[in-house]
Formats: C-alpha cells, sequence, structure tokens
C-alpha cells in the first residue's frame, strides 16, 4: 500500500517527472539489458525475453487465396475473410467482430473455445460461405505461445488480464479443433497459428521490403524482428541459412526501475512478478499506474481538487483508462473543458484550472514514460540486428496507442533523434493495421503452400 506525506501538487509533479524519467543514460543501460536477454532467449536459457521461433519468414509477395483469419488477443474477437490476389495484394472480403464476455475469458478453456467456435459458426452463416468447402484459417491468437512448427504451439501463460482454466500447457491448435469437431464445423482446415506481432510484420512487409520489426502498442505490447537462423541457437538447426521471425515477448522484460505504483499494480494483478514491460507501457495499464498516482495526490495536497471526494469518484480499480488519458493529453482548449467535462461526468463538478493542468501533467509523465520505453525496446531490437545503423528499418506498428495517444508518436521519435541524430533517418515508424487479418492471411498461404511443397 502506497503511503502519503503531505505535499503541493507542483512539488509532487516534480518528484514524479523525476520519479518517472527515463534518461538516455536509462535507455542505454536498457539497450544492453535487452540484448543480454535476447541472447539467453535465443540459446534456450532462462530469460525474460523468450524470442519464440515463428516458423515463418518475411512474405515473397506472390501468396494468393482465400483464407480465413482468428483474431484473439484483446477484449475484442474478430473473424475476417482475406483474400490475397498473388500480386501484394489483399482484401479484407468479411469481419466481424465480437466482444468476449468476461466469464469467458476468466472461465474455463472449453467455454472459450466453444464461444470462438460460435463466433466462426455465425460468421459462416451471416456471410452465406459454403460449407461444403474447406477453408484455411489462420489464428492469430496474441499470447505467448511456445511454438514448434508454423501450426502447433502450446500456451506458455495467459496475459493481459485472460485466465481461462485448462490453457496454459496446451496446444491452441488442438484446442480449437477440439471445439470445431464438438459442433461439428468440417469446412475449416487450421493451417497457421501467429502472434499478432509477426502477423503485422508480414502484413507490411508484404508491400514493404523494408520492414524487419512488428510492434504492437495496444492492449498489450510486444515485438519481432528478422532473425538469422544461425542465431538461433534453441532451434538447434544444423547449417541454418537464411532468416526467420522471432516473437520476443517483450512485455516481459524485466530488467526496469519500478516505481511504488508500479508495484503496487502489479500486485493486483492476475500475474504479479510477470510482464513488467507491458505493464509500464501498454493501453491496458496505463490508466491503472495514473489512477494510483491520483489518488496518492488527493491523499497528500489537500488543495488538489478540494471540495470533491475524489479519491471516491476513481476509488474503482482500472476506473481510469488510457482512452480517458488520451482524452486529457489531447485537451489542448484554454479552459481544458474537455477535462473538465470528464471530471463532472465522473461526479467532480468544482474543479479548478489548476487541478485540470494537475491532472494533464499526471498523464504526461505516465505516457512519456511508455513511449520512452517503448523506443528504448525499439532501439534495442534495431540495434541487436544493425549494430551501425547501415541499412533502412521500417517498424510497422499496430495498436491504439501508437495510433491514438497525442503525442505517442513524436515521443518515441524524438528518443531515435537524440540517440542516433543523423542515423535517426534510418528508422521509420508505420501504422499498420492489418495484421490479425491479411498479415494472418499471408502467414497461412506460406503454410499452405509449404505443406504442398513438402516432399
Ligand atoms: C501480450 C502478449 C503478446 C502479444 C501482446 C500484444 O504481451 O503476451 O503475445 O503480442 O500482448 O497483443
Amino acid at each position: 500500500m502506497v503511503t502519503s506525506a503531505p505535499i503541493a501538487s507542483e512539488e509532487f509533479v516534480s518528484y514524479l517527472e523525476n520519479l518517472f524519467t527515463i534518461s538516455l543514460k536509462d535507455i542505454k543501460v536498457i539497450i544492453t539489458d535487452f540484448h543480454a536477454e535476447m541472447q539467453k532467449g535465443l540459446s534456450g536459457y532462462e530469460s525474460s525475453l523468450k524470442m519464440i521461433p515463428s516458423f515463418v519468414d518475411r512474405p515473397k509477395g506472390d501468396e494468393h487465396g482465400s483464407f480465413i483469419a482468428l483474431d484473439l488477443g484483446g477484449t475484442n474477437f474478430r473473424v475476417l475473410a482475406v483474400e490475397l490476389d498473388g500480386k501484394r495484394n489483399a482484401t479484407v472480403r468479411a469481419v466481424s467482430k465480437f466482444v468476449i464476455p468476461k466469464k469467458e475469458m476468466r472461465g474455463t478453456g472449453v467455454q472459450l473455445f466453444d464461444f470462438i467456435v460460435g463466433c466462426i459458426d455465425s460468421f459462416l452463416t451471416e456471410n452465406s460461405i459454403d460449407r461444403k468447402k474447406l477453408y484455411n484459417l489462420s489464428f492469430t491468437f496474441s499470447f505467448p505461445v511456445e511454438q514448434t512448427t508454423i501450426a502447433a504451439g502450446k500456451l506458455l501463460i495467459w496475459t493481459k488480464g485472460f485466465t481461462a482454466k485448462g490453457v496454459e500447457g496446451k496446444d491452441i491448435i488442438i484446442l480449437l479443433n477440439e471445439a470445431l469437431s464438438r459442433r461439428n464445423i468440417s469446412c475449416i482446415k487450421v493451417t497457421a497459428l501467429a502472434n499478432d506481432t509477426v502477423g503485422t510484420l508480414v502484413a507490411r512487409s508484404y508491400t514493404d521490403p523494408t520492414c524487419d520489426l512488428g510492434v504492437i502498442l495496444g492492449t498489450g505490447t510486444n515485438a519481432c524482428y528478422r532473425e538469422k537462423l544461425s542465431n538461433i541457437q534453441k532451434l538447434k538447426v544444423a547449417d541454418a541459412k537464411g532468416y526467420m521471425i522471432v516473437n520476443m515477448e517483450w512485455g516481459n522484460f524485466n530488467q526496469l526501475r519500478l516505481t511504488r505504483y508500479d508495484n503496487e499494480l502489479d500486485q493486483a494483478s492476475v500475474n504479479p512478478g510477470a510482464m513488467y514491460l507491458e505493464k509500464m507501457v501498454s493501453g491496458m495499464y496505463l490508466g491503472e499506474i495514473t489512477r494510483l498516482i491520483l489518488i496518492d495526490l488527493t491523499k497528500r495536497d489537500p488543495i488538489f481538487l478540494k471540495d470533491s471526494d475524489a479519491a471516491e469518484s476513481f476509488k474503482k480499480r482500472n476506473s481510469l483508462k488510457a482512452e480517458h488519458m488520451s482524452l486529457i493529453e489531447g485537451d489542448t482548449t484554454t479552459n481544458l473543458d474537455e477535462i473538465d467535462r470528464f471530471l463532472r461526468n465522473n461526479g467532480i463538478s468544482n474543479s479548478t484550472p489548476h487541478d485540470r493542468t494537475t491532472l494533464k501533467r499526471l498523464c504526461e509523465v505516465v505516457s512519456a514514460r511508455a513511449a520512452r520505453l517503448g523506443a528504448a525496446a525499439i532501439s534495442a531490437v534495431i540495434t541487436w540486428m544493425d549494430p551501425e545503423l547501415k541499412d533502412v528499418h521500417t517498424v510497422g506498428i499496430d495498436g491504439s496507442l501508437f495510433e491514438k495517444y497525442p503525442g505517442f508518436e513524436a515521443k518515441m521519435t524524438d528518443v531515435f533523434k537524440k540517440m542516433y541524430v543523423e542515423k535517426a533517418k534510418k528508422i521509420t515508424l508505420v501504422n499498420s493495421k492489418d495484421g490479425s487479418g491479411k498479415g494472418a492471411a499471408i502467414i497461412a498461404a506460406i503454410a499452405a503452400s509449404s505443406e504442398t511443397n513438402q516432399p
């Protein structure tokens, strides 16, 4: 529990700015530590970075066919029908989105997979898909899965608030196939399993061959990159040539300086002791860190949000979301009217301009740290692949934090400019939205063609 000593909000914000600073010196240390963890993970030693081989490399661009793609990884589940024309064009023909009920996220694996297959069933019906044909399906399952082939892999541990029982340690494709059989759906052949980062890299590199890094900055955070097969020692492929995309699971990177708020958040989470980087960077947690700080400040400064019961308004865990922070930071009106409206909606009707400025600064402190840590992690991966920054690197990034959070991208590119000066131009961040649909279809096409090419 955070204990609080009296302090004026001005002083408190300065203290926080200090506490949450990620200096260039810190970033250099993070990069070195990242490299050490990457090396251990690739060699098969215990590491906070799992470095999971994906069994797929960048596409050639001639992949073609029609595919069904599943996308599970956050609060929504999507089913898509995607077509590839073999000339670097991918078209989403149909898509259905379903909200995953809490009882499915946190119930049993059978419940969760029956829900997934129920959604597939509705999708087939709604789109009048002919059930007499056979469709290749690619499953974007955005959790740490130890893949053993392109279409097999066991869930290592749930992240992002999922806890469905009886899934950890099991092969995801077997669970999906069992659920398909329970519902007598036989028009689907599960061809590929992929992480969302891999889908993002693959989708972007379908049209842009300079893309060698796929990143998610959304509910969770993670990255994958192209690695030389000879560097993935744990695969033990003799005379390994070529490349393979590696899913790093960087959300679990743990060589980080935690604040009391991070510790409090971690302790109250469903996975204490794990996913430290994710808990400091991703959309699922930023609001909660800010809420803990806000509550602390209301206890310390009798002037902040005086006469209102701010602690009461925000007493519920996770009641402050990254979307709210985004709105707060995006308020550029002179009187911070948007923030006022937000506070009123939460039962606080008498905030002063000073209160609102303070709240905005709290959000800035938390989001700036997230953006700088994200940039540090990207720098680590790029300098691992290319220490002298000789080549151009396009980073395909998906996720609402990158896409929608005011100033997030600018704060990241600022780090590259300060770290690499002229050479920062070699790093381009691009919003790449179609990983879980188009990327997944491309992966299914690669998998299907490698199957046909088998001797
Ligand atoms: C979590 C998952 C990871 C996923 C990321 C982004 O970190 O463990 O697999 O890529 O969220 O969705």
